[in-house]
């Protein structure tokens, strides 16, 4: 199929399987991909290691916001796999742990921390032919995306499958805990004021609770197909 020039915006709640879908997706049209919540997750990293959020999440924003400017995030490809890295330091496997995760939605509120990704994410995507996923990607960062797919799924399906991944990678992993952690997290994304989680008006909505990657994949090539 002959593949068009377009930015292809995925957002969603949390373990929706957004980003393995993403990356399906990049990887079978041959375009790049970008992981934006890898990005809020670099940024948490950073202000944990330098004692700029607390274990109740209070956060030094003068301190994080002048820090900013000096993070160097960037991802390089390595064997097909996009990884997360700040200087020479690959950070895939930290930002991905429950610590990060329990303290990401608090940073990601921050407009100052949205403007670093935004910044980061508009430039990688400038020359189209992009898979991003997050949760504002078809609202704020690219809403001029061709294609804007919102997916959803049964909140314990996401939880289980979030908690298999964990354990995949030899992280404790508790169901119910999972599932309180993606809980809150999709309230605070939601709910916070600057570029909260919605779906935008003119975005196609995926319910992947009972669906596999092969039927998701078969879904979006058609779309692509019939739109362009
Ligand atoms: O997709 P993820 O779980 O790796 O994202 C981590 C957090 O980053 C998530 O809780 C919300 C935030 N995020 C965001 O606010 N906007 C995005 N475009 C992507 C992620």
């Amino acid at each position: 199929m002959k593949t068009p020039d377009i930015i292809i915006a995925i957002d969603g709640y949390s373990s929706t399987g957004k980003s393995s879908f993403a990356k399906l997706v990049a990887a079978k049209l041959g375009y790049l991909y970008l992981d934006s919540g890898a990005l809020y997750r670099g940024v948490t990293l950073f202000a944990i290691e330098n004692g700029m959020i607390d274990s109740d999440c209070r956060i030094d924003e003068e301190k994080l916001e002048n820090a900013l400017s000096g993070l160097d995030l960037h991802f390089e490809n390595h064997d097909g796999a996009s990884l997360l890295y700040t200087g020479g330091r690959c950070i895939e496997k930290e930002i991905r742990g429950m610590e990060v995760s329990g303290k990401v939605s608090p940073i990601a509120a921050l407009a100052f921390v949205r403007n670093y990704v935004d910044n980061y994410l508009r430039a990688a995507g400038s020359s189209k032919r992009v898979v991003m996923d997050g949760r504002d990607i078809g609202t704020t960062v690219f809403p001029q995306a061709e294609l804007k797919i919102f997916m959803t799924a049964d909140p314990l399906v996401r939880a289980q499958r979030r908690a298999n991944e964990l354990k995949a990678k030899g992280e404790e992993a508790d169901v119910q805990e999972v599932l309180k952690n993606l809980q809150e997290r999709d309230y605070i994304d939601s709910h916070r004021e600057v570029s909260p989680l919605t779906q935008a008006p003119d975005a196609v909505v995926l319910d992947n609770s009972h669906m596999t990657f092969d039927d998701q994949m078969d879904w979006i090539l058609a779309l692509i197909e019939e739109k362009f």
